[in-house]
C-alpha cells in the first residue's frame, strides 16, 4: 500500500472514450448532486428504466436507526424480473444474442443464445419448476457449473416468484447442506459434473453427500453437462431433459411486489455462520441495470464479459441481471484464466469481440506473473472498458492491465462494492472520472460515503481522511435483511456506528476526494477476491479430532491478495507431523471447499491471550505478516513467552 501514498499519475479519459460515454464529468457532477439532494426525484426517474406491471407511487422509505432498520424502494410497484430481462426485449431484439457461452474446452463450440431462445428455455425451465411443486416464495438452491442452464434456472425462479440461492460450485457438500437447510430449500438444481480447467468436479455426487444432512422431501433436478455417470435416487432426483420433454415453453410471469425477495446469497461474516444476504426485486434490478450501463459505459450492440462465477454476487449483477435488463450480450465463461494456458482470457476476448471486460485483481496478478507474451498474440482492439473488482488492486497490477491489455487507450474502472450492496458503490465512470491506479475513485449516483473515526465514530469532515468506510443513506440495491434473522442484520451493519451502514472496510480519502479502500477491518479476509470468515476456517479446524484450538488470520499473498495463515494447537499427546499438516489442509477443503485451504499451518503450543483469555489477533497478524519487529504492547499478555516461540517458528519469512 505504501506506493499509493506517493502522488499517483492521473489517467484522464481519452477523447475517444469521452465522445462515446453516457456521462462526461459535467454530467456526472450534475447527476450526482441531484441524486443526493433529491433522491426521490432521481430514483423515480431511474425506476422508469424497468417495465412495471403496476407503476410505483412511493420511491424511498428507508430507516438506518438501530431497532427500526427498514429499507424499501418502489414499494407499491409490481413487476417481474424475468419479464424485464427477457420478454420486453423480444419485439426489438428477439434475434440478438443474449448469452454467449464459452465452454471450458477451447476446442468445443461456443453457444449463442438469442433473446427469443432464452425466452423459450426459461419458460420451459419455469414450467418444470412448477411441475415439481415449486411455488411463489419457495426457496430453490442452484449448485451449478458456469453453463447457460445456471442463468435459465435463476431466471426461471424469478419468473415464477421463487427465491433462488446460488451456491458456488467450489463449495463442499457440508457448505451446501448448511445453505440448503438455512433457507429451507424445496429443491436443489445441480449438474452431473462441472468441467473447469480440464478437470471435472462431481457436483451431483457432492449434492448426494449434502442431501444426507438435508431434510427429507428436498428434491433434486439434474442438468446433464459432462455425461459422466451419476446415481439417481428414485422419486427424489429428476433429469432436467426428461422433465422438459414435451413441456410448453409458455409460462406467464408472476406479478411480484418490488420488495418481494429475488434471491438469497450466503456470504461470510466475522462469525462462523455465513449470512443469507437478501435482495429484493425492484430496487435491486434498477440498480444492477443502471450501474451496468454507466460504470461499463455499455451501449446497445456491445459484447460484455464479466469473468466471475454466478456463485458470487458479481455473477448475479453483472453476468445475469444487469446486462440482461439492459438487453445486452453477456458472455458466460465456464473455464479458468490459465487453462489450457495463460492466453485463454485474451483468446476469448478476440474470439467474441469483447467490448467490456471485467475481472479480479487476483486473475490479473496471476496472468501478469506468466509474462506479457500470452496477451500479445491476441487482437484486443475491440476492448473499450476494463474493470476490476473484489479487492484492492495494487498499482503494479493496475499498470500492467492498462499497458499490456488496454494498450494505454482503454479506461480502467476499479469498482468497490459488496454482496450487501447489490451493485457498484465507489467506481470511476469511463468518460467522466480520471483514474489513479489503486483508487476506486468517486461514489456512484445516490451513494453517500463517509469516513468515520474508528474509535469515536465521528464523521471526518475534512477531505483528506483515514478511517472506516460507512454509507450515510440508502440506495436501491442495498440488501434488505439477513434471511431469517433481521436482528443480526441490524447488529452487523447498523449497531457499531449509529445511523450509518457500516461496510466493514477501512479507507483513505485523498485531497481530491478519491477513495482508497485499504481492506477489511473485521475478522473477514479476502482470498483471491473471495470473502472468507476467519472464524469459519477456525471452526472447521477445531472440528478435527487432533485439534484443540485454532486461530486464523490473513497475510499478504503475492497472487491471492491475502493468504490464510492458521495457528493450530494440537490435543495433548498428538504429534505434530507433516502428514497431519496435509490431513488438516484436506480436512478444511472438505469442510468448506478448496478456497478455504490454509496456505500456512503453524503448530502453536500456545496462543497469545489476554489475562481474560481473549486471543490477541493483532499479534498473530503481525507474525504472519513477518512483521514481528512492531508487535506493539504485549504487556497485557497472560504468557508473553508464547510470542517468542511463535516468532521463532513462523512460516512466512518472505
Ligand atoms: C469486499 C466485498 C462485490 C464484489 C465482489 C466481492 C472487497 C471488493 C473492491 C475494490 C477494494 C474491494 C472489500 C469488500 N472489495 N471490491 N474494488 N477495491 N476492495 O464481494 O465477497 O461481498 O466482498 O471485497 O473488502 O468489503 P464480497
Amino acid at each position: 500500500m505504501k506506493d499509493q501514498l506517493m502522488t499517483p499519475q492521473l489517467h484522464e479519459p481519452s477523447e475517444e472514450t469521452r465522445a462515446r460515454a453516457h456521462a462526461d464529468r459535467a454530467a456526472y457532477d450534475r447527476m450526482y448532486a441531484q441524486s443526493v439532494q433529491d433522491p426521490e426525484g432521481f430514483w423515480s426517474e431511474q425506476g422508469q428504466r424497468l417495465d412495471w406491471i403496476t407503476p410505483f407511487s412511493k420511491v424511498k422509505d428507508t430507516n438506518f436507526d438501530l431497532g427500526r432498520v427498514s429499507i424499501k424502494w418502489f414499494e407499491d410497484g409490481t413487476l417481474n424480473v424475468a419479464q424485464n430481462c427477457i420478454d420486453r426485449h423480444l419485439a426489438t431484439r428477439g434475434d440478438q444474442t443474449a448469452i454467449i457461452w464459452e465452454p471450458d474446452d477451447p476446442k468445443a463450440e461456443a453457444q449463442h443464445v438469442s433473446y427469443r431462445q432464452l425466452h423459450s428455455h426459461v419458460g420451459k425451465f419455469a414450467n418444470v419448476l412448477k411441475k415439481m411443486g415449486v411455488e411463489k416464495g419457495d426457496r430453490v438452491v442452484i449448485y451449478m457449473p458456469m453453463i447457460p442452464q445456471a442463468a435459465y434456472a435463476m431466471l426461471a425462479c424469478a419468473r415464477i416468484g421463487a427465491i433462488h440461492s446460488v451456491v458456488f460450485a467450489g463449495f463442499s457438500p457440508d457448505a451446501l447442506s448448511a445453505r440448503v437447510t438455512g433457507c429451507d430449500a424445496k429443491l436443489v438444481i445441480t449438474a452431473d459434473e462441472a468441467p473447469r480447467g480440464g478437470r471435472n468436479t462431481p457436483l451431483k455426487s457432492n449434492a448426494d453427500k449434502a442431501f444426507e444432512k438435508c431434510p427429507e422431501g428436498t428434491q433434486m433436478l439434474v442438468v446433464r453437462r459432462s455425461g459422466g455417470a451419476v446415481e439417481m435416487v428414485e422419486g427424489r432426483d429428476h433429469w432436467l431433459h426428461e422433465m422438459e420433454d414435451g413441456i410448453s415453453d409458455d409460462c406467464p410471469a408472476e406479478e411480484m411486489g418490488a420488495e418481494d425477495p429475488l434471491f438469497i446469497l450466503y456470504t461470510s461474516g466475522s462469525t462462523g455462520q455465513p449470512k443469507g444476504v437478501v435482495h429484493t426485486t425492484g430496487g435491486y434490478l434498477a440498480y444492477a441495470a443502471m450501474t451496468h450501463q454507466y460504470t461499463f459505459d455499455y451501449h446497445d450492440g456491445d459484447v460484455f464479459w464479466c469473468t466471475a462465477d454466478v456463485g458470487w454476487v458479481t455473477g448475479h449483477s453483472y453476468i445475469v441481471y444487469g446486462p440482461l435488463a439492459n438487453g445486452a450480450t453477456t458472455v458466460m465463461f465456464e473455464g479458468v484464466p490459465t487453462w489450457p494456458d495463460a492466453s485463454r482470457f485474451w483468446q476469448v476476448c478476440e474470439k467474441h469481440k469483447v467490448n467490456q471486460f471485467y475481472t479480479a485483481p487476483t486473475a490479473i496478478r496471476a496472468l501478469m506473473g506468466k509474462g506479457d507474451h500470452w496477451a500479445e498474440g491476441a487482437d484486443l482492439s475491440t476492448l473499450k472498458v476494463l474493470g476490476t473488482v473484489g479487492e484492492p488492486i495494487n498499482p503494479e497490477a493496475w499498470e500492467w492491465y492498462d499497458r499490456v491489455i488496454g494498450k494505454g487507450r482503454v479506461p480502467i474502472v476499479d469498482t468497490w462494492w459488496q454482496t450487501e450492496t447489490g451493485g457498484h458503490m465507489i467506481t470511476s465512470l469511463p468518460g467522466a472520472i480520471a483514474t489513479k491506479p489503486g483508487s476506486a475513485t468517486l461514489p456512484f449516483f445516490g451513494v453517500q460515503p463517509v469516513v468515520l473515526d474508528p474509535q469515536s465514530g465521528a464523521v471526518i469532515e475534512k477531505t483528506e481522511a483515514e478511517g472506516v468506510l460507512a454509507i450515510a443513506d440508502s440506495w436501491p440495491g442495498q440488501m434488505r435483511t439477513i434471511w431469517g434473522d433481521h436482528d443480526r442484520f441490524e447488529q452487523t451493519y447498523f449497531s457499531q456506528y449509529k445511523g450509518y451502514y457500516f461496510s466493514g472496510d477501512g479507507c483513505r480519502r485523498d485531497g481530491d476526494g478519491y477513495y482508497w479502500i485499504t481492506g477489511r477491518v473485521d475478522d473477514v479476509i479476502n482470498v483471491s477476491g473471495h470473502r472468507m470468515g476467519t472464524a469459519e476456517v477456525e471452526s472447521a479446524l477445531v472440528a478435527h479430532k487432533a485439534v484443540s484450538e485454532a486461530a486464523v488470520v490473513g497475510y499478504p499473498h503475492e497472487i491471492k491478495g491475502q493468504g490464510i495463515y492458521a495457528y493450530v494447537t494440537l490435543m495433548e499427546g498428538v504429534e505434530a507431523t507433516e502428514a497431519l499438516r496435509n490431513e488438516l489442509e484436506a480436512w478444511v477443503r472438505q469442510e468448506i471447499g478448496p478456497i478455504a485451504k490454509p496456505d500456512c499451518i503453524q503448530w502453536a503450543p500456545g496462543l497469545p491471550k489476554t489475562r481474560s483469555g481473549k486471543i490477541m489477533r493483532r499479534i498473530l497478524r503481525k507474525i504472519a505478516e513477518n512483521d514481528y519487529g512492531s508487535l506493539g504492547d504485549t504487556s497485557t499478555l497472560a504468557e508473553p513467552q508464547v510470542v517468542e516461540e511463535l516468532i521463532e517458528n513462523r512460516m512466512n519469512r518472505g
